[in-house]
């Protein structure tokens, strides 16, 4: 990547932590970040990481032993730390000596932070406001990923454009942030790397990648797709705490309200605990990513994408969009 010195000079610090050529990482996504896409990513310059979702320890074992056999680059394992077996998968990510976990989905359970720091890995997170981002430095975080609501999947409310400005002035100088959200060309990079990022996460732009695993009509869907057909899930009822899901509009959106409803009603009738019935709806959203994703049911399954989706046209090598992602970075501060 040697034809873009202003990006590289400016990626320069994301790549020495991640080990990679450019400091693009591919966010993980559920049952579509398997062993081919991340394997791809990595082999293109670009960081790929596992996304290990409701995997068991033993799926995740073998998920990790596969992108191994497929690259000798350095890739990263995304866990949710509401998993019930957190900590085993942590165990299995030492096993294969893993350089990278990244903790999604919540504040990391006590202990969770450093049982990975005991592994050697480093530890990359996400937070929603930024007194959070700075106790999990202090906490030992060794980077941050800054989410805004443009996003594919489980989202903030808070837009990507308004997380950077809060986040990067206080945090960059000292820290490593990556921003995700809502990024579909370089010229955006170049605007957040200049902000003080080391690097970007994107997942949508990848998601239909020729290497990507996910069905035809999967990859059919997004590339017809227009930025406001990505919409966020409503919040049914205000007791049961919903996170958001930006996803392409179908029946599925529909079904996920009538979920909401069918769970909010066992919980008035005292049928199960909140904690339960959170995990009910996770539940829901990983069976339907996978209906849509790998089933091709695009009708009533998930079709997780965020509002960069306009921008994904066509199938593409990863190597072909890592390059056009650097050089659309470096025309545009080459322009400045
Ligand atoms: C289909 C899909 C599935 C996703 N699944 C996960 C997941 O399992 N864990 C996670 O931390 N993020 C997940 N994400 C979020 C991505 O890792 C990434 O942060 C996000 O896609 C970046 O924003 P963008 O979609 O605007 O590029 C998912 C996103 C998509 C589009």
């Amino acid at each position: 990547m040697s034809a873009f010195p202003k990006t590289n000079a400016l990626m320069q610090r994301g790549c020495e932590f991640l080990g990679s050529e450019t400091a693009i990482l591919c966010g993980a996504m559920s049952w579509v970040s398997e062993r081919n896409l991340v394997a791809a990513i990595s082999n293109a310059g670009g960081f790929g990481v596992i996304a290990c979702g409701a995997m068991t320890p033993e799926l995740l074992d073998a998920e990790i032993a596969g992108t191994k056999a497929l690259t000798d680059k350095p890739f990263g394992v995304n866990l949710i730390t509401m998993h019930p077996d957190l900590f085993d998968l942590i165990a299995v990510c030492a096993k294969h000596q893993v350089g990278h976990v990244v903790l999604a989905g919540g504040l990391p359970p006590k202990g969770s932070m450093d049982a990975i720091k005991q592994t050697g890995a480093k530890v990359i997170v996400f937070a929603p406001t930024l007194a959070l981002a700075k106790k999990q430095f202090r906490s030992g975080a060794d980077a941050l990923v800054i989410e805004g609501m443009e996003a594919g999947g489980h989202i903030g409310p808070v837009a990507t454009s308004v997380l950077a400005q809060e986040f990067l002035p206080e945090l960059a100088a000292e820290h490593l942030v990556f921003v995700a959200g809502g990024i579909g060309r370089g010229d955006m990079i170049a605007g957040y790397l200049e902000m003080g990022a080391v690097g970007v996460q994107l997942g949508t732009r990848f998601a239909c990648a020729t290497e990507s695993i996910a069905h035809p009509d999967f990859k059919k869907a997004f590339f017809r797709a227009k930025a406001r057909d990505a919409e966020a899930s409503v919040q049914v009822d205000p007791r049961l705490p919903v996170i958001p899901v930006r996803a392409l509009k179908n029946k599925g959106t529909e079904e996920f309200t009538a979920k909401q409803r069918e769970v909010a009603a066992k919980l008035d009738r005292g049928e199960v605990e909140m904690e339960a019935a959170q995990l009910e709806i996770e539940r829901f959203w990983a069976g339907a990513l996978k209906r849509a994703a790998i089933d091709g049911d695009v009708e009533s399954g998930s079709m997780m994408a965020g509002q960069s989706v306009g921008m994904v046209t066509k199938e593409e090598p990863v190597a072909d969009i890592i390059a056009q992602l650097m050089s659309e970075c470096e025309d545009a501060l080459t322009r400045r």
